[in-house]
Protein backbone atom coordinates (compact mmCIF):
# COMPACT_ATOMS: atom_id res chain seq x y z
CA UNK A 1 0.00 0.00 0.00
CA UNK A 2 1.31 3.67 -0.99
CA UNK A 3 0.99 6.59 1.26
CA UNK A 4 0.66 9.67 -1.06
CA UNK A 5 -0.12 12.24 1.65
CA UNK A 6 -1.08 12.57 5.13
CA UNK A 7 -2.32 15.65 7.04
CA UNK A 8 -3.39 15.96 10.85
CA UNK A 9 -6.59 13.99 10.55
CA UNK A 10 -5.86 12.18 7.28
CA UNK A 11 -4.07 9.61 4.98
CA UNK A 12 -4.47 10.03 1.06
CA UNK A 13 -3.01 6.53 -0.05
CA UNK A 14 -4.02 4.39 -3.60
CA UNK A 15 -6.83 2.58 -3.58
CA UNK A 16 -6.81 -1.21 -3.12
CA UNK A 17 -9.21 -2.72 -5.26
CA UNK A 18 -9.83 -6.47 -3.66
CA UNK A 19 -9.68 -4.36 -0.05
CA UNK A 20 -11.45 -1.14 -0.83
CA UNK A 21 -14.90 -2.17 -3.06
CA UNK A 22 -17.13 -2.10 -0.07
CA UNK A 23 -16.01 0.73 1.20
CA UNK A 24 -16.09 2.83 -1.92
CA UNK A 25 -19.54 1.09 -2.78
CA UNK A 26 -20.66 3.26 0.56
CA UNK A 27 -19.49 6.41 -1.33
CA UNK A 28 -20.68 5.75 -4.75
CA UNK A 29 -24.09 3.58 -4.42
CA UNK A 30 -25.21 6.52 -2.51
CA UNK A 31 -27.76 8.80 -4.77
CA UNK A 32 -27.07 12.01 -2.14
CA UNK A 33 -23.36 11.54 -3.04
CA UNK A 34 -23.28 11.09 -6.81
CA UNK A 35 -26.40 13.62 -7.47
CA UNK A 36 -24.15 16.16 -8.94
CA UNK A 37 -21.53 13.55 -10.13
CA UNK A 38 -23.48 12.86 -13.17
CA UNK A 39 -25.84 9.48 -14.17
CA UNK A 40 -22.64 7.09 -15.03
CA UNK A 41 -20.94 7.52 -11.39
CA UNK A 42 -23.96 5.83 -9.43
CA UNK A 43 -22.18 2.43 -8.76
CA UNK A 44 -24.55 -0.49 -8.39
CA UNK A 45 -22.92 -3.76 -7.30
CA UNK A 46 -19.51 -4.16 -4.94
CA UNK A 47 -18.53 -6.42 -8.20
CA UNK A 48 -19.10 -3.07 -10.54
CA UNK A 49 -17.16 -1.03 -7.48
CA UNK A 50 -14.09 -3.26 -8.03
CA UNK A 51 -13.89 -3.13 -11.16
CA UNK A 52 -13.92 0.61 -11.42
CA UNK A 53 -11.01 0.99 -9.24
CA UNK A 54 -9.04 -1.84 -11.20
CA UNK A 55 -9.93 0.23 -14.33
CA UNK A 56 -8.81 3.67 -12.35
CA UNK A 57 -5.75 2.08 -11.21
CA UNK A 58 -4.95 1.05 -14.79
CA UNK A 59 -5.44 4.64 -16.16
CA UNK A 60 -3.09 5.88 -13.35
CA UNK A 61 -0.62 3.74 -14.56
CA UNK A 62 -0.88 4.49 -18.19
CA UNK A 63 -0.66 8.16 -17.80
CA UNK A 64 2.21 7.98 -15.27
CA UNK A 65 2.46 11.97 -14.68
CA UNK A 66 1.52 11.84 -10.62
CA UNK A 67 -1.90 12.62 -11.34
CA UNK A 68 -4.66 10.36 -10.50
CA UNK A 69 -7.97 9.42 -7.74
CA UNK A 70 -7.02 8.41 -4.72
CA UNK A 71 -8.84 7.02 -1.06
CA UNK A 72 -9.08 9.21 1.69
CA UNK A 73 -9.07 7.90 4.95
CA UNK A 74 -9.51 8.90 8.33
CA UNK A 75 -6.87 8.05 10.62
CA UNK A 76 -8.50 7.94 13.70
CA UNK A 77 -10.91 4.91 12.67
CA UNK A 78 -8.99 3.91 9.48
CA UNK A 79 -11.95 4.05 7.50
CA UNK A 80 -12.09 5.03 4.02
CA UNK A 81 -14.11 8.68 4.19
CA UNK A 82 -14.18 9.53 0.47
CA UNK A 83 -11.92 10.33 -2.70
CA UNK A 84 -9.63 12.94 -3.56
CA UNK A 85 -8.54 13.68 -7.82
CA UNK A 86 -5.73 15.27 -9.17
CA UNK A 87 -5.95 14.91 -13.18
CA UNK A 88 -6.12 16.85 -16.59
CA UNK A 89 -9.45 18.04 -17.28
CA UNK A 90 -11.45 16.15 -19.84
CA UNK A 91 -13.17 18.14 -22.79
CA UNK A 92 -16.30 17.55 -24.45
CA UNK A 93 -15.05 14.58 -26.16
CA UNK A 94 -13.14 13.38 -22.96
CA UNK A 95 -10.00 13.68 -24.01
CA UNK A 96 -7.21 15.14 -21.84
CA UNK A 97 -6.64 18.63 -21.69
CA UNK A 98 -3.81 20.89 -20.48
CA UNK A 99 -5.73 21.83 -17.32
CA UNK A 100 -5.96 20.15 -14.48
CA UNK A 101 -8.32 19.56 -11.83
CA UNK A 102 -8.66 18.77 -7.71
CA UNK A 103 -11.97 17.03 -7.37
CA UNK A 104 -13.33 15.66 -3.75
CA UNK A 105 -16.02 12.93 -3.37
CA UNK A 106 -16.98 12.37 0.58
CA UNK A 107 -19.50 8.96 1.95
CA UNK A 108 -22.58 10.91 3.28
CA UNK A 109 -21.88 10.17 6.76
CA UNK A 110 -18.53 12.18 7.09
CA UNK A 111 -19.89 15.28 5.67
CA UNK A 112 -19.66 18.27 7.84
CA UNK A 113 -16.45 17.43 9.36
CA UNK A 114 -13.96 19.85 6.57
CA UNK A 115 -12.00 16.49 5.59
CA UNK A 116 -12.73 17.81 1.92
CA UNK A 117 -11.53 21.10 2.78
CA UNK A 118 -8.01 19.07 4.68
CA UNK A 119 -7.36 16.82 1.76
CA UNK A 120 -7.79 19.71 -1.13
CA UNK A 121 -5.30 21.56 0.54
CA UNK A 122 -2.82 18.57 1.07
CA UNK A 123 -3.57 17.83 -3.08
CA UNK A 124 -3.51 21.73 -3.99
CA UNK A 125 0.18 21.41 -2.17
CA UNK A 126 1.40 17.91 -3.88
CA UNK A 127 0.21 19.45 -7.38
CA UNK A 128 2.31 22.80 -7.19
CA UNK A 129 5.08 21.62 -5.33
CA UNK A 130 5.59 17.94 -6.75
CA UNK A 131 3.56 18.19 -9.94
CA UNK A 132 4.82 21.68 -10.85
CA UNK A 133 1.54 22.61 -12.10
CA UNK A 134 1.07 26.33 -12.56
CA UNK A 135 -2.41 26.55 -11.76
CA UNK A 136 -5.31 24.22 -10.46
CA UNK A 137 -8.82 24.06 -11.71
CA UNK A 138 -12.14 23.28 -10.11
CA UNK A 139 -15.55 22.59 -12.28
CA UNK A 140 -18.28 22.55 -9.92
CA UNK A 141 -22.20 22.41 -11.07
CA UNK A 142 -23.66 25.65 -10.20
CA UNK A 143 -26.15 24.14 -7.85
CA UNK A 144 -23.51 22.18 -5.71
CA UNK A 145 -23.52 25.14 -2.77
CA UNK A 146 -21.36 22.31 -0.68
CA UNK A 147 -18.93 21.92 -2.89
CA UNK A 148 -18.80 25.90 -4.38
CA UNK A 149 -18.01 26.10 -0.49
CA UNK A 150 -14.93 23.89 -0.61
CA UNK A 151 -13.15 26.50 -3.45
CA UNK A 152 -13.87 28.97 -1.11
CA UNK A 153 -12.42 27.81 1.81
CA UNK A 154 -9.49 26.58 -0.28
CA UNK A 155 -8.85 30.20 -1.51
CA UNK A 156 -9.47 28.82 -4.94
CA UNK A 157 -10.68 32.27 -7.36
CA UNK A 158 -14.36 31.87 -9.20
CA UNK A 159 -13.70 32.38 -12.89
CA UNK A 160 -17.35 32.54 -14.08
CA UNK A 161 -18.91 29.69 -16.46
CA UNK A 162 -17.15 27.65 -18.81
CA UNK A 163 -18.55 24.81 -21.09
CA UNK A 164 -14.78 23.48 -22.01
CA UNK A 165 -14.97 20.42 -20.12
CA UNK A 166 -16.93 17.19 -19.45
CA UNK A 167 -19.79 18.64 -22.87
CA UNK A 168 -21.99 20.75 -19.99
CA UNK A 169 -21.60 24.06 -18.21
CA UNK A 170 -19.83 24.47 -14.95
CA UNK A 171 -18.43 26.92 -12.83
CA UNK A 172 -14.99 27.45 -13.05
CA UNK A 173 -12.36 27.85 -9.94
CA UNK A 174 -8.24 28.57 -10.24
CA UNK A 175 -5.78 28.52 -7.94
CA UNK A 176 -2.47 29.89 -9.19
CA UNK A 177 0.89 28.15 -7.45
CA UNK A 178 2.20 30.11 -4.78
CA UNK A 179 5.27 32.54 -6.18
CA UNK A 180 8.34 30.50 -5.40
CA UNK A 181 10.93 32.32 -3.17
CA UNK A 182 14.30 31.76 -4.87
CA UNK A 183 17.42 31.70 -2.31
CA UNK A 184 19.43 34.39 -2.43
CA UNK A 185 23.42 33.52 -3.47
CA UNK A 186 25.00 36.14 -1.61
C1 LIG B 1 -18.72 18.42 -1.81
C2 LIG B 1 -18.49 17.70 -0.48
C3 LIG B 1 -17.19 16.92 -0.55
C4 LIG B 1 -18.39 18.76 0.62
O1 LIG B 1 -18.29 18.13 1.86
P1 LIG B 1 -18.31 18.99 3.20
O2 LIG B 1 -18.21 18.07 4.33
O3 LIG B 1 -19.41 19.98 3.12
O4 LIG B 1 -16.99 19.85 2.98
P2 LIG B 1 -15.77 20.01 3.98
O5 LIG B 1 -15.10 18.70 4.13
O6 LIG B 1 -14.95 21.14 3.47
O7 LIG B 1 -16.48 20.35 5.33
C5 LIG B 1 -16.92 21.62 5.57
C6 LIG B 1 -17.93 21.60 6.65
O8 LIG B 1 -17.36 20.98 7.79
C7 LIG B 1 -17.32 21.93 8.87
N1 LIG B 1 -16.08 21.69 9.61
C8 LIG B 1 -16.03 21.01 10.77
N2 LIG B 1 -14.78 20.90 11.17
C9 LIG B 1 -13.99 21.52 10.27
C10 LIG B 1 -12.59 21.74 10.15
N3 LIG B 1 -11.71 21.27 11.05
N4 LIG B 1 -12.14 22.39 9.04
C11 LIG B 1 -12.99 22.86 8.11
N5 LIG B 1 -14.34 22.69 8.19
C12 LIG B 1 -14.83 22.04 9.26
C13 LIG B 1 -17.43 23.30 8.26
O9 LIG B 1 -18.01 24.21 9.13
C14 LIG B 1 -18.28 23.01 7.06
O10 LIG B 1 -19.65 23.02 7.35
P3 LIG B 1 -20.60 24.13 6.70
O11 LIG B 1 -20.56 23.89 5.20
O12 LIG B 1 -21.91 23.85 7.30
O13 LIG B 1 -19.99 25.44 7.06
C15 LIG B 1 -19.64 16.72 -0.15
O14 LIG B 1 -20.83 17.44 -0.10
C16 LIG B 1 -19.76 15.59 -1.16
O15 LIG B 1 -19.03 14.62 -1.10
N6 LIG B 1 -20.71 15.75 -2.10
C17 LIG B 1 -20.96 14.71 -3.09
C18 LIG B 1 -19.86 14.64 -4.13
C19 LIG B 1 -19.68 15.96 -4.84
O16 LIG B 1 -20.66 16.59 -5.25
N7 LIG B 1 -18.42 16.36 -5.01
C20 LIG B 1 -18.06 17.60 -5.65
C21 LIG B 1 -18.12 17.53 -7.12
S1 LIG B 1 -17.67 19.10 -7.84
Amino acid sequence: MTNLLQTERLIIRSWIPERDAEQAFVIYNDPEVTHFLGKSSRVTSIESQRQRLIEGIERMHQRNNGTGSWAIVEKESTTIVGTIILKQLPDKDGLPTQDYEVGWHLRRASWGKGYATEAGQVMLNYGFSVLNLPVIYAVVKPENHASIRVTQRLGMKPIGRTNKYYGIELLLFQLDAPVKIEESSS
